[in-house]
């Protein structure tokens, strides 16, 4: 009898479930900052060396000054709005003068934490802005605060943000650049709980309060100084931090969150069970609860809503591939690292009241990557098709969404199996962005566009078979970004049917 009762009951629920969601295009208030879509790039295995940076004196990879022409125009493409650099761990051993100067004369140091390789310095200061010139993108210098001193990184901005005639500014245009940068993005230490220090929550702060008042802002550029955050759900960190760091010295907070399904077991990034990816989007998932808590805490110590959260490192961290250095973080990207990518973005979107700033790690042959390089060829992963493809959001007013789901469920546990985000343009166009987690099944969408007269809707699809599916240097274009038509206009109500492991984009007119 029980039996009977629960099938009925499944089957009066799976009669029911609807996926709807309600957009409401005249209650847009918030601007989608575009450096939500920032990224991160750390001296770390082939990110820098072998990935952007090849050398001015390599014949058979097309560079600028060293930098890889064949990224700078896929990136371009993509839109990178900031760049973080140089780290992660790094940047807390980092010294930036080893970094200047003649290249044959800058002095080599070990780079401990990833994988105790020689640095040899030859992309510092000059190079990273460069690249950034190049790429059209703000540059975000993460600053040491772990091994160096307030004096160590007041030069550093000195020589990169001051105009006028001064030891460091002076010393920057000997090295060959006349016109200051104007480095607006400061982060002070990063993971000062672990890496950067070991520091405690009390203790930072005071040190953050002596590094904020000695850098120096100018009548170019007013500092934009990010506090570095916490690790995921350390609510603590953040309300020590808040209560003890005056708001006129602060005007960004980090938060650090990785998909990993196990520290100690974090499993292939190709090679996976249904068991794995499920556990792997309940850890990408977390990211909402995770600000929305850091947010409750902001709200109450920064009401006016000044200080921005920057969750300055996210993304899906898996096993090395086979053969390759420990140290380095190399691994592919598949299609469950672009669902992971299109709803944590839409996590983004939907919180861009706070949220102003993220920075997926990392850009290049680390971790989860947007390109991936091998000698002179590259690969752009699935990941670099959503980050394109949501470009579209770059700093377009955010549409609250209301939304819905059904269930994918895997042994017993569930996931909304639908996430969105919307936004207005500045030309008026809508975008929503909508991703399907659920592996098995195709779910239909009923949407309700609230507020607004459209006519016209055309959208486009990322999705593959399986989700385990991946380009590689023989098949590059295995996975790439296709025309959806999957939908039907009806007034102002959309239908949709979204395909099991898929990434859409629609544009309403
Ligand atoms: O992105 C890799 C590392 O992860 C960074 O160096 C560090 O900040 C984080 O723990």
């Amino acid at each position: 009898m029980q039996r009977v009762i629960i099938f009925f009951l499944i089957l009066f629920v799976s009669l029911n479930a609807q996926n709807k969601i309600v957009i409401n295009a005249d209650l847009g208030k918030y601007k989608i900052d575009k450096n939500i879509y920032g990224h991160f790039s750390e001296h770390l295995g082939r990110c820098i060396y072998d990935g952007f940076y090849v050398g001015e004196t390599n014949k058979i990879i097309p560079n600028t000054r060293g930098i890889r022409n064949d990224i700078v125009k896929a990136l371009r493409k993509m839109k990178v709005p900031v760049l973080r650099w140089p780290g992660g761990c790094f940047a807390d051993t980092y010294h930036w003068k080893d970094g200047i100067g003649p290249r044959s004369e800058r002095p080599t140091i070990v780079n401990t934490w990833w994988g105790g390789v020689t640095e040899d310095n030859s992309f510092g200061t000059h190079e990273f802005m460069d690249l950034c010139e190049q790429l059209g993108a703000e540059p975000y210098i993460s600053g040491n605060v772990g091994s160096g001193t307030v004096r160590e990184m007041a030069e550093w901005v000195q020589y990169t943000n001051f105009d006028g005639r001064s030891p460091m500014s002076d010393l920057r245009r000997k090295n060959g650049r006349e016109k200051p940068w104007n480095v607006k993005y400061w982060g002070i230490g990063n993971e000062t709980w672990g890496c950067g220090g070991h520091m405690r929550p009390e203790y930072y702060a005071d040190i953050y309060r002596a590094f904020a008042t000695y850098l120096p802002g100018n009548s170019n550029v007013k500092l934009f100084r990010i506090a570095s955050g916490a690790a995921g759900d350390d609510y603590n960190w953040t309300e020590i931090l808040l209560k003890n760091i005056p708001l006129n010295l602060i005007e960004g907070i980090g938060v650090h969150h990785y998909a990993v399904i196990d520290w100690n077991a974090k499993g292939s990034a190709t090679d996976f069970t249904e068991e794995q990816y499920f556990k792997t989007m309940q850890q990408a998932l977390r990211m909402e609860k995770i600000v929305k808590g850091h947010i409750n805490i902001m709200d109450k110590y920064d009401p006016q809503n000044r200080v921005a959260l920057a969750v300055d490192e996210w993304g899906g961290w898996y096993d090395v591939e086979p053969g390759t250095n420990p140290g380095f973080l190399y691994q592919q990207n598949t299609m469950r690292d672009a669902l992971l990518a299109g709803a944590t973005l839409n996590i983004f979107n939907n919180y861009c009241r706070r949220v102003k700033m993220a920075n997926l790690a990392q850009t290049v042959n680390v971790l989860q990557a947007v390109i991936l390089t091998k000698e002179e060829k590259i690969i752009l992963t699935p990941t670099y098709y959503v980050m394109e493809m949501y470009n579209v959001h770059h700093d377009a007013t955010m549409l609250p969404v209301d939304v819905t789901s059904e269930k994918y469920t895997v042994d017993g546990k569930a996931l909304d199996a639908i996430s969105c985000s919307a936004s207005k343009d500045e030309n008026g166009k809508i975008h929503i962005s909508l991703v399907n987690i659920d592996i098995n099944k195709k779910h239909n969408i009923e949407i309700d566009l609230r507020g607004t007269e459209v006519s016209n809707c055309t959208g486009r699809i990322l999705t593959s078979e399986k989700v385990q599916d991946h380009n590689t240097f023989e098949n590059p274009e295995k996975i790439k970004p296709a025309a959806f038509k999957g939908f039907k206009l009806n007034g102002n109500k959309l239908q949709i049917e979204l395909p099991a492991t898929s990434v859409v984009v629609l544009e309403l007119e």
